[in-house]
């Protein structure tokens, strides 16, 4: 497969990091957006020791919550590598709280960087996608937007809403070469998972049947997959990796 422009919002994250490397060894140029001072530091040093340099990464900075933010942030990658082929949306965060405690803060966080970012980085890319004829757009959703979650109203609306952004979007773009798919994460070891509440966590895993949280890199294989040339015919979709935990038609 032809070398490809990828980005992946929160691609310093634990999940996003995993998706930034397997699509450097498909032999892709990735860039890892990132927002808290460090991070990038850290993931390039790990893509450095993992034989990634300057040829196959680079780090974008901006927040994506901000639509002007990554207008500017889309427009230097334009620049400076050339425009995105491949957008993977993965930048998401928590903030737990059963409704009846749930501040608007926590709310509109949440919305903000798991639900909007998406509308606020596609927007930017989805037009050069449509006229080369050519691109792909996996959004990272969870099995809590498709089941719900106790103490995760905010999370599980947002995650819900990309699913629906998916569909939506997948049948506007796909005679132009684009496709648009989502991926749903159940529980995986990252430091999201690692902040619930110990005897919370216990219980969650002791629902999951394949008796383990997942692994970052059984999401970036799926991720890698709908971005290759061979999935072209699969849109709209919804892949579910969850070990289990939640099964549906
Ligand atoms: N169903 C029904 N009742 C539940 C419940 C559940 N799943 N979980 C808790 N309860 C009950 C408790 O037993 C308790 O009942 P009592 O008052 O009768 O004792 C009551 O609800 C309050 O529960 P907590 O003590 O847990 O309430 P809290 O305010 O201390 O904590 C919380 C709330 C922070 C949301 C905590 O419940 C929690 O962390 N839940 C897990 C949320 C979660 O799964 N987050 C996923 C993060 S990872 C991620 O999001 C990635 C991904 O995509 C999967």
């Amino acid at each position: 497969m032809e070398k490809k422009i990828a980005l992946v919002t929160g691609g310093v994250g634990g999940i996003g990091a995993a998706i930034c490397k397997r699509l450097a060894q498909q032999g892709h140029f990735v860039l890892a957006n990132w927002i808290i001072p460090g991070t990038e530091a850290k993931y390039l040093e790990k893509m450095a020791a993992a034989g990634f340099g300057s040829d196959a990464t680079a780090t974008a900075f901006g927040d994506v919550s901000s639509y002007e933010a990554m207008g500017e942030m889309t427009a230097t990658i334009a620049k400076d590598h050339g425009p995105v082929d491949i957008l993977v949306n993965c930048a998401g965060i928590t903030r737990d709280a059963t409704f009846r405690k749930m501040t608007p803060e926590q709310w509109r966080l949440v919305i903000d960087t798991n639900l909007n970012s998406v509308f606020n980085v596609t927007r930017h890319v989805v037009d050069g996608m449509c006229d080369r004829g050519w691109g792909r757009i996996v959004n990272i959703s969870s099995v809590n937007g498709i089941r719900g979650q106790f103490g995760q109203t905010n999370y599980s609306a947002a995650k819900a809403g990309i699913l629906g952004f998916t569909k939506a979007l997948a049948q506007e773009v796909i005679r132009k070469g684009v496709t648009v798919n989502a991926v749903s994460p159940g529980y995986v070891e990252t430091e999201m998972v690692a902040a619930i509440r110990e005897d919370v966590k216990q219980q969650i895993v002791a629902q999951i049947p394949a008796g383990r949280l997942g692994k970052p890199e059984e999401i970036a294989e799926m991720v890698n997959y709908l971005a290759s040339d061979g999935a072209a015919y699969i849109t709209g979709a919804n892949l579910s990796i969850n070990g289990g935990l939640h099964m549906y038609a």
